[in-house]
């Protein structure tokens, strides 16, 4: 039977909890790489150009729910800050990362909690990435906890974007003058042509190979 984290305060529970969380990371990772071998075994293409992978800083827990109001316990952390667990996976392109999600949605072991696809429906900022917050169980000694793992999967040009975006927004704390926020928004429609150029390159590539081998 699958329970959910239990927690002790104190240095013993963050220990816990921390060591938890490497261990889903490291679940989720190693399926990941699975899923990209065994793609490209089969297909002789790799979905993935590369996975990031951190545990959110103590710094930031707490900044969080700080954020959200609640008090800075362990057991409000394991319960409302749902990304303590990250994985960044970083596809080619658009096309890669329905793949990928939909080969996450099917893995037997994960639960998949919840979605969302800020690139069907990007964020005011611009933002785009499709999120999905899962949970893995991880097998102790004495009982498997259920822990959870935020994935996000973009392409290299949206990780682009929200890397310098994040970087510039961090200077001014959230509050960029609007020409910046214009600027970024237009530079996230530039990123989403350039996606959308080079995902019909590639088809245009992959068609005209065929009809050669044909
Ligand atoms: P937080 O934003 O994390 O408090 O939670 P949420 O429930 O709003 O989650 P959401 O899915 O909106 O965002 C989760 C993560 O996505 C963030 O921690 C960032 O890594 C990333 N993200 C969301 N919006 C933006 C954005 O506008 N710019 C950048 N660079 N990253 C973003
Ligand atoms: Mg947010």
């Amino acid at each position: 039977m699958e329970s959910p984290i239990e927690v002790t305060e104190g240095v013993d529970g963050w220990n816990t909890i921390i060591f938890l969380y490497n261990s889903a990371l490291k679940e989720v990772g190693t399926k990941l790489e699975i899923l990209n071998d065994e793609f490209q075994h089969v297909h002789q293409y790799n979905p993935i150009e590369y996975i990031k992978r951190r545990i959110k800083t103590p710094e930031s827990i707490v900044k969080k729910l700080k954020r959200y109001g609640y008090e800075s316990t362990i057991d409000n952390m394991v319960n409302y800050v749902n990304d303590i667990a990250g994985i960044r996976i970083v596809c080619s392109f658009t096309s890669d990362i329905y793949r990928m999600a939909e080969m996450i949605g099917k893995q037997n072991d994960l639960t998949v909690v919840s979605v969302k696809d800020y690139i069907k429906h990007p964020k005011e900022s611009g933002y785009k990435s499709y999120h999905m917050l899962v949970t893995v169980p991880i097998f102790l000694s004495d009982r498997v906890v259920d822990t959870k793992v935020e994935i996000q999967i973009r392409t290299i040009a949206m990780d682009f974007w929200a890397s310098l975006e994040h970087k510039i927004y961090y200077k001014f704390e959230g509050n960029a003058p609007e020409y910046i926020s214009k600027d970024l928004r237009e530079c996230a429609e530039i990123v989403s042509m350039l996606d959308a150029k080079m995902l019909s390159l590639n088809e245009a590539i992959l068609e005209a190979k065929a009809a050669q081998e044909a």
